[in-house]
């Protein structure tokens, strides 16, 4: 299918990823972009930039709420489904996680097949592997969450991959790695590592590492991951598909730490350390073949390029340094 000229729906569209991906659709020419959020998590100042452009519908609603889903599917071609609930909320809140991540993955995707959506996108997740049994991970690696988060996408993802096989509804899962850049939570329970560091360091106040900081991941910016988003929607030989996002790059949570300070002018500071984050991987690394030769899929941003941009984002924040501090908890878990 081509994006252009399609009615689009997507699902948390007014998140970190969500809105990156809203961008990227209004900018390749959707003829209809209609986002439901129910702004747990999401933000108006994240899609505000659109204000006036009448190809942009925003709802305020649950995708555990049928009758808000069947309304948001209403002429609708291809769904994006980000809506979800973090890995930290699933730490305290389990049942929630699962209901919002998982039953209502469901809910989206029984509707999704009777109004006749042309392509269904799942966003999944790299928590879906747990950690690393060996590296890089492609696909086939197995699936051994270490969170309730993890197990909620991976039923997430399992429902979507079977109403491919059951109904014959063209379903693609994708399994971004770890997204980072504008917009991206440093707040409350949603906060991720490097906003952290950089609020952190912005403010003077070294970093926190939960663990001894040699736990790994495999970060790729989120632009990046919204421009794929788009072609894989487009890619027919993808439909039924599981495929992996990520930049087949390691990087330590230390090393993470010394970029941030490097470009925030702050290498004064040094990190400290806190007791692990239970649930916490310990190594990933993405094996993107799948992409790169069904896509072409390619890098487009550097880990350093944006950080660049991240740090540039929160030095024009409206709320400023004391304010962006205001708002993080260090140990943001219950
Ligand atoms: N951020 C990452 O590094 C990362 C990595 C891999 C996969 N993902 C996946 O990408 C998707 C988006 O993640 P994100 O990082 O942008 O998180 P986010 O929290 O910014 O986005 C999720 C959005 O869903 C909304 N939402 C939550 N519960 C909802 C509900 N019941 N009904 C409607 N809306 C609801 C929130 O308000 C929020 O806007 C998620 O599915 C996540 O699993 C994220």
């Amino acid at each position: 299918m081509k994006l252009s000229d399609a009615t689009a729906l997507v699902t948390g569209g007014a998140g970190f990823i969500g809105s990156h991906l809203v961008d990227a659709l209004l900018q390749s020419g959707a003829r209809k972009v209609r986002i439901l959020d129910d702004f747990t998590a999401g933000r108006n100042a994240n899609i505000a930039h659109h204000a006036g452009d009448a190809r942009l519908e925003v709802v305020r609603g649950d995708i555990r709420d049928r009758d808000a889903v069947v309304k948001c599917l209403a002429g609708a071609d291809v769904v994006f489904h980000l809506a979800c609930r973090g890995v930290r909320h699933s730490i305290g809140n389990p049942q929630e996680n699962h209901e919002v991540n998982a039953t209502g993955t469901l809910t989206l995707l029984e509707e999704s097949r009777a109004a006749k959506i042309e392509r269904f996108v799942h966003v999944s997740s790299s928590e879906v592997y747990g950690t690393a049994l060996r590296a890089p991970m492609d696909e086939e690696h197995p699936c051994f969450p270490e969170t309730v988060y993890g197990g909620a996408k991976l039923a997430g993802e399992a429902y979507a991959r079977a109403f491919f096989r059951t109904y014959g509804m063209n379903t693609t899962v994708v399994r971004p790695f770890n997204n980072f850049g504008p917009r991206s939570h440093h707040e409350g329970d949603s906060g991720e590592v490097i906003p952290r560091f950089v609020v952190w360091a912005m403010n003077g106040v070294a970093p926190t590492i939960f663990g001894d900081g040699l736990q790994t991941r495999d970060f790729i910016y989120v632009a990046d991951t919204a421009y794929w988003l788009c072609r894989v929607a487009e890619s027919d030989a993808l439909t039924g598909k599981t495929v992996n996002l990520g930049s087949g790059r390691e990087t330590t949570i230390l090393e993470i730490a010394r970029q941030v300070l490097q470009q925030t002018g702050r290498t004064d500071l040094t990190p400290g350390f806190a007791e692990p984050r239970p649930g916490d991987v310990r190594r990933h690394l993405a094996d993107s073949k799948l992409a790169e030769q069904t896509l072409d899929f390619r890098l487009r941003t550097s880990l350093g390029e944006g950080i660049g941009h991240l740090v540039e984002h929160f030095r024009g924040h409206p709320e400023g340094p004391v304010g962006l501090l205001r708002d993080l908890q260090s140990r943001n878990w219950k």
